[in-house]
């Protein structure tokens, strides 16, 4: 979990090609090399709105993805725009994951989490890792990125819906559980719902695997200087330290798993 080198002026560009995954997610892709590694983040400037960080979707040295829902009024806006349309971005920011040959690693997403973590699954492959791939969703229509996770080689794919539509009945967690009892894995990355992380962080711990988490807090600056994103009770600024953060450090901060922050610092519990 090295920390990148990062760019903190704004580059502008153009807006590719837009796919939409489902109702109300799209994924953005730009021809710029980038140079994420899966787990960072970037800051997007949608032009006279407002600028928010999103989580690379996928790098491949020349183009980049962002998968991104609609939920208030920047992202409202975002779905305004076409291909063709220019936006800002700065960064990659942030710690990411790190695989190497022979890993054995099981991967939870939840929600847009699946698109950071297909990212993830790709570069565990390409590392020459082994992936159970753990998506979860309320209902089928909501699942992402299952069709691009199961064209990957050397993982499988386990899906998991509240509403039973598709896969597994239930969490995501219960599927990680279930692996558990069958499988050794060495490492367990998650990205998705808070709540989800902190209990994938208490299975694997409980499996003797010290979970590496994608930790989301209200960010301004994105690199560590406004202490938006600071984390109680620790004082560090999880744009720097994380997002991809260990279980051990995370279950020692109140804040964790319990509740979030607003742009004015005021707490709302999960
Ligand atoms: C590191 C990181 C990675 C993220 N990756 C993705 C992603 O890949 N795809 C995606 O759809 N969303 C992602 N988000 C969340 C995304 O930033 C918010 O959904 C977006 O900012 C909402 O803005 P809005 O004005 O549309 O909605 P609002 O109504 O303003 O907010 C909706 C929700 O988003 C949160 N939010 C709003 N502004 C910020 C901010 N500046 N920083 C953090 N959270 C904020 C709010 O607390 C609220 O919970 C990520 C957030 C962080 C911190
Ligand atoms: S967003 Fe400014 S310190 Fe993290």
């Amino acid at each position: 979990m090295k920390i990148q080198t990062f760019d903190t002026r704004p580059v502008a560009l153009t807006i590719k090609k837009i796919v939409r995954e489902n109702e109300n997610t799209n994924t953005y892709v730009f021809d710029y090399p980038l140079g994420a590694r899966s787990g960072q983040f970037v800051m997007l400037w949608i032009p006279g709105v407002d600028e928010k960080p999103f989580s690379v979707a996928y790098d491949n040295g020349t183009e980049f993805w962002l998968t991104i829902c609609r939920v208030g009024p920047a992202t409202k806006e975002l779905f305004k725009l076409k291909e063709g349309d220019k936006v800002g971005v700065r960064g990659p920011f942030g710690t990411n994951y790190e695989f190497k040959k022979g890993d054995k690693v099981a991967l939870v997403a939840g929600g847009y989490g699946a698109a950071p973590m297909y990212f993830c699954a790709h570069e565990a492959v390409k590392a020459g890792a082994e992936v159970d791939f753990i998506v979860g969703a309320r209902s089928e229509d909501l699942l992402l990125f299952t069709h691009k996770v199961s064209g990957l080689s050397d993982v499988d794919l386990h899906i998991a819906t509240d509403d039973g539509s598709c896969g597994f009945k239930g969490y995501t967690t219960q599927v990680l559980e279930k692996l558990f009892k069958k499988k050794k894995f060495n490492k367990v990355c998650t990205c998705g719902p808070e709540i989800m992380e902190k209990f994938v962080g208490e299975i694997a711990e409980k499996h003797g695997v010290d979970a590496e988490i994608s930790v989301e807090k209200y960010m301004k600056c994105g690199f560590g200087v406004c202490g938006q994103c600071v984390i109680d009770d620790s004082g560090e600024p999880i744009c720097k330290k994380g997002c991809v953060m260990k279980y051990s450090y995370l279950k020692r901060m109140p804040e964790f798993g319990k509740y979030h922050r607003d742009a004015q610092g005021k707490k709302h519990n999960f």
